[in-house]
């Protein structure tokens, strides 16, 4: 016999046979079934099967005297509950059926009596796993809850239908983004939260400093442990030329070299104390000062730094590189915007094309809300349904008539010319050419009279930000927003200026210091390119997907003047 033969069985199996031998409560539980792949099942197949499923109980009643329960489950993978039943003598029902209540059962899938609405539900046979609930407690009762009531309980608005609904569709419109770029060959670049540089140069940015910790620890640190007095640095000063005035003596008596080392490091012992003591008796409670002014060399950064108000300038670093590319992160706003389509934090799609002109731009953009919709279609049914049964009767159609038309295009000075012409209508603002058109313009142009998507394009210079392309006219820029119905302005973009001495030309007519744009300015010195690029607000989207009214109800942790739970 050889030697391998001589084994009696493989590794593998060795293993094998090991692990069926640990102990029966550290193995693994029975694995999850997602009740949306229960309820979008074949019953034919279904029925019969032993499953273990968990969630959230939404509704449970005890029936026929309390001698078994009806359970409404919902585990979040979909809108629809799966209809438990637990006999009493499997679990006490009164602990199972307040809302709120999660539990882990295994149980087999039966078909239930006729005539009832449920294609599968579950008998339960053991209840593996519960988390209770005191219903007297529970912030979120059954009755229906308005979107606002439920701001105040961020961390358990989820369990609800609608913002579970918000979620799921929020998560579609995220991966059909990444599946849009994907296709189309770009590349996801991560732009950095933290910037330097002033994209849009609105001056509504949030600054990110530790100086004011820091002046808070010495604060206390000082209180704690005092700052020497004047006089105490004079005392320590005084012994510093003391213990000079010694060295020199003991050089010119020409005494040992013992004696002079050790009076050397006697002076220089007293020449840190002195310096140490002067230092904390310089320490001032408040912000470093220099020249009148808050010293930001001192801060974390070495310098003034920001949170990101968009990816833009430093995407177009990667776009000048690798041709298509875009970054989706989220940005931050310090408006003080209190409207139902203004977040402090919101996320930002933005991609950056390389040899691209505006109207590639409109291309990509008009494409890429084409794809959004088409894909929401084609994933997200149950969701929509329930936003039109509940939201907005319109929210399908609108996907269906944006994912097939033609978007409308026209330019800024056509699109003030119908707005002046307007007369069933009266704007709270004025209508003129050089103005920024107001949400009740904009919307006015895409709901009234288009009656679908319309891209403006060639706004006035002046009221644009300063990386925008000049175009010949000298007095319009070559961008471009997408406004659609029911939110407005959905997407903003441009092409850029790549031609420097324009370039340099417009940040200093914008008021903007050229020296923090010099690595942007470096794009147009060394092989500049034409190049365009658009953002898309996420939750606007998401707003005009699912008709809900309130920006903060479509992100799952909104900030905004106030406010920042959590
Ligand atoms: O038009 P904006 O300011 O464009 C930019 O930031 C460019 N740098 C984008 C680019 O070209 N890469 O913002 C883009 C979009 C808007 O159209 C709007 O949908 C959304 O971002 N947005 C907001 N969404 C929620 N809350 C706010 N405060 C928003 N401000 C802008
Ligand atoms: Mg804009």
């Amino acid at each position: 016999m050889d030697a391998v033969a001589d084994r009696p069985d493989p590794p593998v199996r060795e293993m094998e046979a090991a692990s069926l031998s640990i102990d029966p409560a550290l193995e693994p539980a029975r694995p999850r079934t997602f009740i949306k792949s229960i309820v979008s099942g074949e019953v034919g197949v279904l029925v019969g099967q032993k499953v273990v499923v968990g969630g959230w109980v939404k509704t449970g009643r005890e029936q026929g005297k309390g001698s078994f329960a009806f359970l409404e489950l919902n585990d979040g993978s979909c809108l629809s509950n799966l209809q438990v039943i637990v006999d009493a003598a499997v679990y006490p029902l009164s602990e199972l059926v307040p809302t709120g209540t999660s539990v882990l059962v295994e149980g087999e899938l039966k078909k239930p009596p006729e005539g009832t609405k449920q294609r599968v539900e579950l008998r339960v046979e053991k209840v593996l796993e519960i988390g209770p609930v005191d219903p007297a407690k529970y912030p979120l009762p059954k009755t229906r809850l308005t979107l606002e009531f439920l701001r105040d309980f961020m961390h358990l608005r989820a369990r609800t239908n609608t913002i579970s609904a918000i979620a799921r569709i929020r998560d579609e419109l995220a991966y059909a983004t990444h599946t849009f770029f994907r296709q189309n060959g770009f590349r996801y670049i991560h732009t950095p939260i933290i910037t330097t540089s002033d994209c849009e140069g609105a001056g509504e940015m949030f600054q990110v400093t530790t100086l004011f910790s820091d002046a808070e620890k010495l604060e206390k640190e000082l209180q704690q442990n005092p700052p020497p007095s004047e006089s105490d640095v004079e005392a320590a000063k005084l012994l510093v030329k003391e213990k000079g005035e010694v060295v020199s003596l003991l050089k010119s008596s020409k005494a040992s070299k013992e004696e002079i080392v050790a009076s050397v490091a006697e002076l220089n012992k007293a020449k840190e104390n002195a310096s140490k003591l002067e230092e904390r008796y310089n320490l001032k409670p408040g912000l470093p000062q220099k020249d009148d002014k808050i010293d930001y060399a001192r801060d974390f950064f070495g310098r003034q730094a920001f949170l990101t108000v968009s990816g833009q300038l430093q995407v177009e670093t990667y776009a000048c590189a690798l041709g298509n590319v875009y970054t989706f992160g989220p940005t931050f706003r310090a408006e003080h915007s209190h409207t139902s389509r203004h977040l402090a934090e919101f996320w930002m799609v933005e991609p950056e094309i390389a040899f691209a002109n505006l109207e590639d731009d409109m291309n990509y953009a008009e494409n890429y809300v084409k794809f959004l919709c088409q894909w929401l279609l084609d994933n997200c049914r149950e969701d929509m349904e329930f936003m039109v049964k509940n939201y907005d009767k319109t929210a399908i159609e609108r996907l269906e008539l944006v994912s097939s038309m033609p978007f409308e295009r026209i330019s800024y000075t056509k699109a003030v010319q119908l707005l002046v012409n307007v007369t069933d209508r009266k704007f709270e603002n004025k209508v003129e050419w050089g103005i920024d058109l107001a949400s009740e313009h904009e919307r006015y142009l895409t709901e009234v009279i288009f009656k679908k998507p319309v891209i403006v394009y060639n706004y006035p210079k002046g009221i644009k930000a300063f990386y925008m392309r000049l175009n010949d006219d000298k007095k319009t820029v070559a961008a471009m927003d997408v406004l659609v119905p029911k939110v407005g302005e959905l997407i903003g973009g441009s092409q850029r200026e790549e031609r420097l001495e324009i370039l340099i030309k417009r940040i200093e007519d914008s008021g903007l210091p050229l020296e923090p744009y010099e690595w942007y300015l470096d794009l147009r010195r060394f092989g500049t390119v034409k190049h365009s690029g658009f953002g898309l607000g996420f939750e606007r989207m998401l707003l005009f997907a699912t008709g809900i009214d309130n920006i903060r109800d479509v992100i799952p942790f909104p900030r905004y003047p106030g406010r920042a739970d959590l």
